[in-house]
């Protein structure tokens, strides 16, 4: 019995049709080349840069603690320069960078010749709600783009242009938002709202309901403990990571056909109705780090499935996919369904209902008695020709704990970039 390996065994004696094909699962490689292929176009980061504005005349009216590059005539470069205060911005700056300051007050006078601004940069700084002049944005019609990250607003600005496209809020202490000051922001595509202190109450108010171009929400580590009310129907992305919301309402999503990925991860999901996620064009769903029972309908379009630590005995494939339908296969590609309480791999039946699925990460799983079984990765040689699987054949190491949990990389979120940070 020394030849064949305890899973084989295992395999074995459950009957399982499956043949002991196994190597190890390059996580790490696969994700990322899997999800810069979907993703990689869909959010680029803009600096809303105008290069191809000519200089023509010597700018002055820089500020002297700033710099105003000449090739980049448009842009005043203020960051890193333990500023208390921001400067007088000239009427031509179109971009200001005053991130990494001490800056504690963004007051009108600055800004008040500043109408040509199109993104404001005032990450890392030391910036209260109260200390934010009344309406100091608001005649900034041209901005487009507005960086708050990692200050100390309590609240969500108010008075905003209409203009913007983008606002970054993420790593603050918000928890209140004036209804009436956000519905105004029809060019909204994209919202970051991570890393504050926003619950249910907050957002009462159904403050994303007028963002009616919203793309992107971004509502992960809050202290949600239900589904956020009133989305537009816009939204593409929407991550909610690391919340405490424990359900989903049946028709939550009949109001969201555009959404393409979800991320729910950390969070308390248990009982979801089993169609929940039926959503034609839903391609990436993260519901990792739950407490969830059973397996869910998958969405033909869905490619990547994280199930990840939850409380899954049985991957009931015939709930997952009720029929075969031989002209639209289902799109899947993946599932990581790591740290469960698996007992046996999913019956291979899954690989007809998801044609297209070449890996099922199972790492470890949790049985009743507190014990670990390894279910290693199956590999299903089903494109012997592929010689990007044959690539793989120098790695012989399963994945780490500690590969595996790059997963949850708690700064993956900071670039802002979507496709970063899945
Ligand atoms: C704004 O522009 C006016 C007129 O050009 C000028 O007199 C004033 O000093 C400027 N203010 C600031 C704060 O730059
Ligand atoms: C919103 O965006 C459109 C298209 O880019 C633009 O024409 C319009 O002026 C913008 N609205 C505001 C209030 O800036
Ligand atoms: C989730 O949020 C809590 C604080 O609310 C934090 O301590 C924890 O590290 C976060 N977990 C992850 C995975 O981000
Ligand atoms: C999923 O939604 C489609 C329509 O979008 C519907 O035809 C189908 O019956 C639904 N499937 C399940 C299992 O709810
Ligand atoms: C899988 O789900 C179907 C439909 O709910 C049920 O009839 C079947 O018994 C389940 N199979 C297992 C192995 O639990």
């Amino acid at each position: 019995m020394g030849f064949l390996s305890p899973l084989c065994v295992l395999v074995f004696f459950l009957g399982i049709e499956v043949h002991c094909q196994y190597e190890s699962y390059q996580w790490d490689d696969d994700y990322e080349q899997e999800v810069d292929d979907v993703y990689q176009p869909e959010f680029p980061f803009r600096q809303n840069v105008d290069y191809g504005v000519p200089f023509h005349q010597p700018m002055s009216g820089c500020a002297s603690e700033c710099s105003c590059p000449l090739n980049f005539p448009s842009s005043m470069y203020c960051d890193n320069r333990k500023l208390r205060t921001i400067p007088n911005i000239p009427a031509y700056i179109q971009q200001v960078y005053l991130q990494f300051n001490e800056i504690e007050a963004v007051t009108s006078d600055s800004f008040v010749n500043a109408t040509h601004l199109k993104e404001i940069n005032l990450n890392h700084n030391k910036i209260k709600s109260q200390k934010i002049d009344h309406g100091v944005f608001a005649k900034l019609s041209n901005l487009l783009q507005l960086h708050l990250q990692h200050n100390n607003l309590e609240e969500f600005p108010t008075l905003l242009p209409k203009s913007l496209e983008r606002i970054l809020l993420g790593y603050n202490e918000i928890s209140r938002v004036q209804t009436n000051a956000v519905d105004a922001l029809v060019n909204l595509t994209m919202l970051d709202l991570c890393y504050n202190q926003i619950d249910d109450s907050t957002l009462q108010g159904r403050i994303f309901a007028k963002m009616e171009n919203l793309m992107q929400l971004n509502l992960c580590n809050n202290r949600l403990e239900s589904m956020p009310p009133g989305l537009p129907s816009s939204l593409m992305y929407l991550s909610l990571e690391n919340n405490s919301i424990s359900s989903i309402p049946e028709k939550y999503f009949n109001g969201l056909p555009k959404l393409h990925a979800l991320r729910m991860s950390h969070n308390k999901l248990q009982d979801i109705p089993y169609n929940i996620f039926n959503l034609s064009n839903l391609i990436e769903l993260n519901v990792g780090h739950n407490k969830l029972k059973q397996a869910f309908y998958i969405p033909r379009n869905l490619e990547h499935l994280y199930l990840e630590n939850n409380e899954i005995e049985n991957l009931n494939v015939t709930v997952m996919c009720p029929t075969v339908d031989l002209l639209y296969y289902h799109h899947l590609t993946y599932i990581r369904v790591d740290q469960n309480k698996l007992k046996e791999p999913v019956s291979s039946y899954i690989f007809l209902c998801f044609p297209h699925l070449h890996s099922i990460y199972y790492g470890e799983q949790r049985s009743a008695d507190g014990q670990t079984i390894q279910l290693k990765t199956q590999v299903y040689r089903r494109f012997p020709d592929d010689s990007e699987s044959e690539d793989h054949d120098d790695h012989h190491e399963g994945p780490g704990e500690e590969e595996i949990e790059e997963n949850i990389d708690p700064h993956y979120y900071g670039s802002q970039e979507w496709q970063e940070t899945i």
